[in-house]
């Protein structure tokens, strides 16, 4: 029985709702499509913005708005956009989104209903649009990150589904779109299951939502989707060799032999490359008077991109990043890391990071720390931060949120482990801030484990030769004051991260001054170090919640750490005070993890400026 219903539309005309199948059968849903586009350089690219009110309802568990009792998503749900005929019910599906309250996208919902702020499960969003499809063009739903799991319907037709909350995906719409009024429902489904990255158990808070932009992307029907454009990285690297781009450009649609133009002009290139089979036009082009990104020179280009149709203009840095024995270089030169970690939480408001104003106030807080670096953890932070960090000269570790609890014996956990670094890799291959991709925080070393990352690592490289591999290792337990890091994913690791927290979780801060520790011949970064203390309040050195305690634990840390000649970085745990649900001392905690050097409102704690001053006069660890 198909019935119609009559809606008042926001823009107060009628809009007459096809409704859907009322009860048994399901509508033929449009067939889901593998994620097989991404779309690199969106934010390069004039779209069609859907950020603003979205309405949205609760679905809570078992989510029968969702999910069938089994567990399968339904295809007769709420995701149809039917309205309740309130005069001549009755009704078989009670939701209204016309009538539903709004939030603003991208946001999570914890921070934007109180109702929400603990809750984990589904939340539904909707909203309508207009739109003019254009013939010989194809468009794309862009959603920056939606945490955890997403289901995407355009006008009653199901597109697509994505697992993972901190990375992009498209979903193709083309064909659901029709002139005029339009409606797009996304369900949200921040569940945390024990075989999902991360699993369940995490220190951090579980925003949920549509929490990065969401956009409309429209292309032509050939159109370049991905590209990769670095300076050549040769075995060895040479200042006067640094002069030739490679790379390639992919152009999604293309027929074989193709044309594709790559043009820096500003470095005296302009280059043509042809597809191949499989649309993907590798080039190699010789530039001129290459200025190289770094921290004190981060030069950017317009990297002009064209092909048929389609073009797009990204900024691009070209600089080196290897490792040579125990030392890093950029551009040939030693590097030493002076940075932080950082969780994706947004200064003063907190909630996730995901504008403008939440990105220059950590980058403020980085450069009043003299910081040439950051560890975004534990997963893939908005776009906006590299963009940034391209701009302002900071180094950043990205890595997938694969944190302590993961599930290391099931192949599908691998499969996702490959789709986040995957996404994860192609958003951010082209920023030349990113020198190194994690593939892993604290696991536990057994053989499963260590083969899951080893795989894992080299799959990274696979998808990018040019940049070092690391993972941040936590233990060995001390044997008397010896450390002995034999941990048998240092084989697979470029990088050696080292987390440790002697004087907070473990033993004295005074026993750091007679710890050694023993190494693989690799550069070794101290990825997460500190202690806990509550901005403002005081007391001895060994009061712990103190900013006093903090600032001791860190200082004989230095001590400890000026000995092992093999460090290239120091990474605080951690920038700011960040949400966490497990830390629940009242008073003290109140729901936020304490090691930062700065509070959740951006006051500096002593140990931001024992940083800001070690890192100004360089005074721990050395770069050879
Ligand atoms: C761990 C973990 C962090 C966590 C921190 C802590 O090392 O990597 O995610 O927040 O320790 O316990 O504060």
């Amino acid at each position: 029985m198909i019935r119609l219903a009559f809606s008042v539309h926001k823009s107060s005309f009628y809009r007459i709702a096809i409704a859907s199948l009322a009860c048994s059968i399901p509508l033929a849903s449009h067939a889901q499509q593998p994620l097989k586009t991404l779309l690199v350089g969106v934010d390069h690219r004039t779209v069609t913005s859907l950020n603003g009110d979205w309405h949205y309802l609760v679905d809570q568990p078992p989510a029968r708005g969702l999910y069938t009792l089994e567990g399968k998503v339904r295809d007769n749900g709420y995701g149809l956009n039917t309205h309740p005929n309130i005069s001549s019910g009755p009704h078989n599906e009670e939701y209204d989104f016309a009538t539903a309250p709004t939030m603003k996208i991208p946001g999570d919902w914890n921070t934007q209903d109180p109702t929400l702020f603990r809750y984990e499960g589904v939340v539904w969003f909707q909203r309508d649009f207009d739109f003019q499809p254009k013939p010989g063009t194809r468009t794309f739903l862009h959603i920056g990150a939606a945490n955890y799991k997403s289901f995407v319907w355009v006008n009653q037709k199901r597109i697509c589904d994505h697992e993972g909350g901190f990375t992009p995906f498209d979903c193709e719409v083309t064909a659901a779109l029709k002139p005029g009024s339009n409606f797009v429902v996304i369900a949200v489904d921040s569940t945390r299951h024990i075989d999902d990255i991360p699993g369940i158990g995490i220190d951090w808070f579980n925003y949920g939502g549509l929490h990065r932009d969401v956009s409309l992307v429209t292309v032509p029907t050939q159109f370049i989707d991905d590209y990769d454009v670095h300076l050549r990285h040769d075995t060895t690297f040479s200042p006067a060799a640094a002069d030739t781009l490679t790379g390639y450009v992919h152009v999604e649609g293309a027929p074989a032999g193709t044309a594709v133009t790559v043009r820096v002009s500003e470095a005296g290139v302009d280059t043509t490359a042809k597809t191949d089979a499989n649309g993907r036009a590798a080039f190699e082009v010789k530039a001129s008077h290459l200025s190289l990104w770094s921290p004190e020179t981060p030069k950017l280009y317009k990297v002009q991109l064209s092909s048929g149709q389609d073009s797009l203009t990204d900024d691009i840095g070209f600089r080196d990043i290897r490792v040579d024995g125990t030392r890093i270089l950029l551009n040939g030169k030693s590097v030493f890391l002076q940075g932080a970690n950082m969780h994706a939480e947004a200064p003063y408001r907190t909630g996730r990071v995901n504008n403008d104003e939440d990105v220059k106030n950590i980058f403020g807080f980085l450069k009043d720390l003299n910081a040439n670096f950051v560890r975004l953890c534990h997963y893939p932070h908005d776009e906006r931060m590299e963009r940034m960090a391209d701009r302002e000269g900071v180094m950043i570790w990205s890595e997938i949120p694969i944190w302590q609890r993961i599930s290391y014996d099931k192949p599908e956990v691998y499969a996702k482990a490959v789709n986040m670094l995957n996404e994860m890799i192609r958003r951010d291959r082209n920023k030349a801030s990113v020198i190194l991709w994690s593939v892993s925080n604290e696991t536990p070393n057994n053989p499963t484990r260590t083969k899951f990352l080893t795989d894992l690592a080299n799959e990274a490289r696979r998808l990018d030769a040019t940049r070092p591999i690391t993972s941040a290792l936590i233990g060995p337990h001390p044997k008397g004051n010896q450390m002995v890091q034999d941990d048998p994913l240092t084989n697979a690791l470029d990088v050696i991260g080292q987390n440790e927290y002697i004087g907070w979780y473990e033993g004295r801060p005074e026993d750091a001054d007679t710890m050694t520790w023993t190494f693989p011949q690799k550069p070794v970064l101290f990825s997460e170090f500190g202690a806990e203390a509550k901005f403002g309040v005081h007391g001895g050195k060994n009061e712990r919640w103190a900013e006093e305690q903090q600032v001791n634990v860190y200082e004989h840390q230095f001590v400890m750490i000026n000995k092992i000649p093999q460090v290239r970085g120091l990474i605080p745990w951690v920038l700011m005070d960040f949400r966490s649900p497990v830390r629940n001392i009242p008073k003290l905690q109140d729901g936020f993890n304490r090691k930062g050097l700065i509070s959740e409102d951006g006051k500096q704690k002593q140990a931001f400026l024992l940083f800001q001053k070690t890192y100004k006069d360089r005074s721990v660890g050395k770069a050879e």
